[in-house]
């Protein structure tokens, strides 16, 4: 056979076909391969023609067949298959041939990987590729980071294949080593946060006005033609209007309350720490999902407390309420996990554009929201933002929204309704905004008790007391 495919991808799982259906769709010549020869044979098949896109079972016909430098893109679960599929690849590859790990993977793993292989003469590098099984068919968002010769290569694949926002790839160069890894950690992280307020509006909903599923499909989907525009919105309004293909009545009412996860989200909220940076709004998301799965004790313990007889709201009043709570927290989310980025950016080196990053984000992904074009301005104003709440694209708009998410947050507390999202946002955004916290007292506590030394207000150096005199 001869090596005429422009493009190979291994792991052809419903991501894989999706993204390699999608390479070939814009005229690239593609080659798949898979140990299962069910997806291979769907592959070929759904492909309709094997001058553009063909596969095989079979690791070395899979590589003669494409052309050098070889760019090849695995999309398999992260963990140890990466390293068994390069383990495999290795003795195949050819000086300069290029290997994209299109997977979660973690970025220590890319990093260590990219190393290892650098040293064979083979460029290796991570793409974190967002959007789902429709996304990567139709246009995902793209983020990689690695050499950059080497990313240019893939480029052009890269850019045709990618979702477009008014015409704009959504992929984008972002920095060295594990920097796409690293990017797209954090945009799981803020996936999770979001999704995590997504699901405490709607019970607010429900619990605090009566809203039927009908009312939340309507009241979402409106959510979604204003400035909460954003994936999540959209598919969580066509959430509350799919019918049980079971039994009668909606879906949403039949599905188990335990929520799952993989674990990127995780991974962002440990970094997170490892760094020194707060990211409650992501703690808390990982933190609900691990008690959701807690459902034999809470039924336990649901029967041991009495809940608070629930006070309702208008519902108008409360959809007011809720769109800008939802709002407000959004904003604090993105602004936890962009403040992850530009720390690690400097830690790590990855000298990453956060406009850029917030530019990729606004197609294809999972986080693609409105609030992204403001993030994106934010950026190209002031390359340096510390923080989003600092950015004048967001005082105002903050100022007149933190009230409601006050309301919430209270009316939460008052009557048993769990808020942890919402109100890890609104504290961050208190402590973020506070001059003087008691924290004072803490450097107090740990020189009593352990000499650690504290700093003073009114005066530079380290000081000790003897508190116990
Ligand atoms: C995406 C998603 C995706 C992620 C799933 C599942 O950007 O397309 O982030 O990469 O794997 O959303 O994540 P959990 O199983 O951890 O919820």
């Amino acid at each position: 056979m001869k090596s005429t495919f422009d493009f190979g991808l291994i792991g052809l799982g419903v991501m894989g076909r999706n993204f390699i259906l999608n390479v070939a769709d814009n005229n690239f010549k593609a080659y798949g391969h898979d140990l299962d020869d069910k997806k291979v044979n769907a592959l070929k098949e759904e492909g309709n023609n094997l001058e553009k896109i063909d596969a095989s079972t079979n690791i070395e016909t899979f590589v003669n067949a494409l052309s050098m430098p070889r760019k090849i893109m695995l999309l398999v679960p992260a963990g140890k298959i990466v390293d068994a599929v390069i383990d495999d690849l290795l003795p195949l590859l050819d000086k300069d041939d290029i290997i994209i790990d299109g997977g979660n993977s973690f970025f220590t793993d890319t990093d260590r990987r990219a190393d290892a292989l650098a040293d064979k003469g083979i460029h290796f590098f991570g793409a974190g590729v967002s959007g789902g099984a429709k996304g990567a068919r139709l246009g995902p968002s793209i983020m990689p980071g690695g050499n950059r010769e080497a990313y240019n290569k893939v480029k052009p694949i890269f850019e045709a294949v990618s979702a477009k926002y008014k015409g704009e790839p959504c992929v984008a160069y972002l920095g060295p080593k594990s920097a796409g890894n690293y990017v797209k950690m954090v945009h799981n992280g803020i996936e999770y946060g979001l999704m995590q307020i997504t699901s405490e509006i709607y019970d607010l909903l429900k619990k605090g006005g009566d809203f039927t599923n009908e009312q939340l499909h309507q009241t979402y989907a409106k959510w979604n033609t204003g400035r909460l525009q954003s994936f999540l919105v959209q598919i969580t309004s066509e959430i509350f209007a799919q019918n049980d293909h079971l039994e009668d009545g909606k879906l949403i009412d039949k599905i188990l309350d335990k929520a799952k996860q993989k674990g990127t989200g995780k991974w962002t909220s440990q970094n997170a720490m490892d760094l020194g940076i707060p990211v409650p709004s992501i703690d808390i998301a990982v933190s609900m999902r691990e008690l959701s799965a807690l459902k034999n004790e809470r039924i336990i313990a649901a029967n041991l407390y009495e809940k608070p007889s629930i006070e309702k709201i208008d519902a108008e009043k409360l959809e007011k309420l809720a769109e800008e709570a939802m709002y407000f927290s959004f904003v604090i989310t993105y602004a936890q996990g962009l403040s992850q980025l530009a720390d690690a950016s400097k830690e790590y080196a990855y000298d990453l554009d956060l406009e850029i990053v917030a530019k990729i984000w606004r197609a294809g992904c999972i986080i693609r929201a409105e609030i992204l074009t403001d993030i994106a301005i934010a950026f190209s104003v002031d390359k340096d933002l510390p923080n989003l709440l600092v950015s004048k694209q967001f005082v105002d708009k903050i100022r007149s929204a933190v009230s409601s998410a006050r309301q919430l947050v209270a009316y939460g507390a008052k009557n048993g309704i769990p808020l942890p999202g919402l109100s890890n946002s609104l504290t961050y955004f208190d402590a973020y905004t506070t001059n003087k916290l008691p924290l004072n007292l803490i450097q107090a506590q740990r020189d009593y008790f352990g000499s650690h030394t504290y700093e003073r207000l009114d005066r530079d150096g380290i000081f000790h007391t003897e508190w116990s005199d």
